[in-house]
């Protein structure tokens, strides 16, 4: 099938829509009344064309998040485009069912453009998810949770002072696919709710207001191997959430509402209260709410079993006593990924990896960090992989922040979904440095890591070890934090698989 989609008419001062031109009825479908992008549905092994037209009057390029295609059509920045121009972008959907997001990805404009709406939802479809019989059409629902600013005309309002850019831009108003006080009438049945952080910096805990748990059927890379139930869930931008919400039972009119939860350390102390209009970042505030509008005497069940995400083991990696370090260091004026700024043709010898290898990876802060507290220390990542650290990461104390010794750093620390491109990968553990417990205590029960993920919210103090096949395809393919505004100053680098 071929899409074609049109990017631009900046109808506004900055508002920038994706539009679509052409293509297959079932294949895109508008959100009516939203900025957001159609949502592109594909199936599984279908081969796709893409027209991306640039009608803004700036670069822009399209990312496909989540999905395992060749570098070349990946929407790496090296592949901007000019105002005017086009690219085709080819490629065979290799994925398993699941949400994706295609969203643009110009170095040092990601953010802003995400912000004024150039972004969507991509769903691929395959036919283990349809035999579920899973909620389907108007029982499945986009939940596209995006944060935003207003000015006296309601219009989109983006600025960037040092401080937005250390912390992220944060709104004062949360809109759901592109809606503000976003309600959703239901039937008194099942739903599938598809969710996706779509803002560029702010961060939710997920919780149903009557302290009904949320049961989730999938993450970032599709379904689960069985749904599991969690009291709340968190999900950091670029992190999807696959969603049943029973709504049987239910008495007409009844209402209930998705709630952000409160939590804490995400942000330094600092950066928790300076935030706009009482939506502070970590306090409670509403999403979106439900409203039972009809009553039906039928419902989908539940089913115990999904599906076999592929996931990997430590057997399975090239590497496994020693991971391909990702360091964060939360350095003066700058956040870096092992020691280092984004540019071009930058590759160092940890980010060289073969292709149809498994690697193990560990992502952890870096010692030595804490905004404007001290410099980066470019020798760090290297030190870490020459480390030959054992497989708990025993004996790397000395080279992390955690414990005491980096109080200061510590306290300056802050959260950081780091997501990688090209296939998802297996979360197989999270360490969480003594003097972190407290904050993390607000936040831990909101991860589900028994799927595939391709973004992982990364808690201050915390280590987490991934395992991430590199199949099939040569080049670069890029790995950043996706708070889009810390990616805009550089906190992203390329992997070259060779
Ligand atoms: Cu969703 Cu490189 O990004
Ligand atoms: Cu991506
Ligand atoms: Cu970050």
């Amino acid at each position: 099938a071929a899409v074609a989609i049109l990017v631009g008419q900046q109808t506004q001062v900055l508002q920038y829509t994706a539009r679509l031109l052409q293509g297959p009825k079932d294949t895109l479908t508008e959100i009516a009344g939203s900025y957001l992008g159609p949502i592109i549905r594909l199936h599984k092994g279908q081969k796709v064309r893409i027209l991306l037209h640039n009608g803004l009057s700036e670069t822009t390029v399209t990312h496909w998040h989540g999905l395992h295609v060749p570098a070349e059509m990946d929407g790496h920045p090296l592949y901007a485009i000019a105002s005017g121009e086009k690219l085709v972008y080819e490629f065979e959907v290799l994925n398993r069912a699941g949400l994706n997001i295609y969203h643009p990805h110009p170095h040092e404009t990601t953010a802003k453009q995400v912000y004024h709406g150039l972004a969507g939802a991509l769903v691929v479809n395959d036919d283990e998810e349809a035999a579920l019989g899973l909620p389907s059409g108007d029982y499945e629902i986009p939940i596209v949770i995006q944060d935003r600013l207003f000015d006296a005309q309601n219009q989109l309002v983006y600025v960037r002072h040092q401080h937005d850019r250390m912390m992220g831009f944060y709104g004062d108003r949360i809109l759901v696919n592109g809606k503000a006080d976003f309600q959703l009438d239901v039937d008194s049945r099942a739903y599938r709710l598809r969710f996706m952080n779509g803002s560029t910096a702010r961060i939710y805990k997920l919780g149903w207001d009557d302290g009904t748990p949320i049961t989730v059927l999938g993450v970032d890379g599709g379904l689960l191997e069985q749904p599991e139930t969690k009291p709340y869930m968190m999900l950091a931008p670029g992190e999807r959430l696959d969603v049943w919400a029973d709504f049987s039972g239910r008495p007409e009119g009844s209402q209930l509402v998705m709630r952000s939860l409160a939590f804490s350390g995400v942000l330094p102390s600092m950066g928790m209260m300076m935030q706009r209009g009482g939506l502070a970042v970590g306090s409670e505030y509403p999403i979106f709410t439900v409203k039972v509008t009809r009553k039906v005497s039928d419902s989908p069940k539940l089913p115990h079993t999904l599906a076999k995400p592929h996931r990997y083991a430590i057997a399975d990696t090239a590497n496994p006593n020693r991971p391909v370090p990702i360091a964060i260091t939360e350095a003066h004026m700058a956040m870096l990924l092992n020691g280092r700024s984004y540019a071009y043709n930058d590759v160092q010898d940890s980010e060289r990896i073969p292709v149809n290898t498994v690697q193990l990876m560990e992502i952890f802060h870096a010692h030595g960090g804490g905004m404007g507290m001290s410099e980066a220390n470019p020798k760090q990542a290297a030190d870490h992989q020459n480390g030959g650290m054992g497989m708990m990461g025993h004996g790397m104390g000395g080279m992390r922040q955690g414990g005491m010794g980096g109080s200061m750093g510590m306290m300056m620390s802050m959260a950081h979904p780091i997501h990688l491109h090209g296939q998802a990968f297996t979360i197989i553990s999270r360490t969480i440095a003594t003097g972190n417990e407290e904050h993390y205590a607000t936040v831990r029960d909101g991860f589900i890591d028994n799927g595939l993920k391709d973004t992982v919210l990364v808690m201050p103090g915390e280590t987490v070890r991934i395992i991430k096949p590199f199949q099939d395809f040569k080049g670069v393919f890029m790995y950043h934090c996706h708070n889009l505004e810390h990616e805009d100053m550089g906190m992203m680098r390329d992997f070259l698989v060779v």
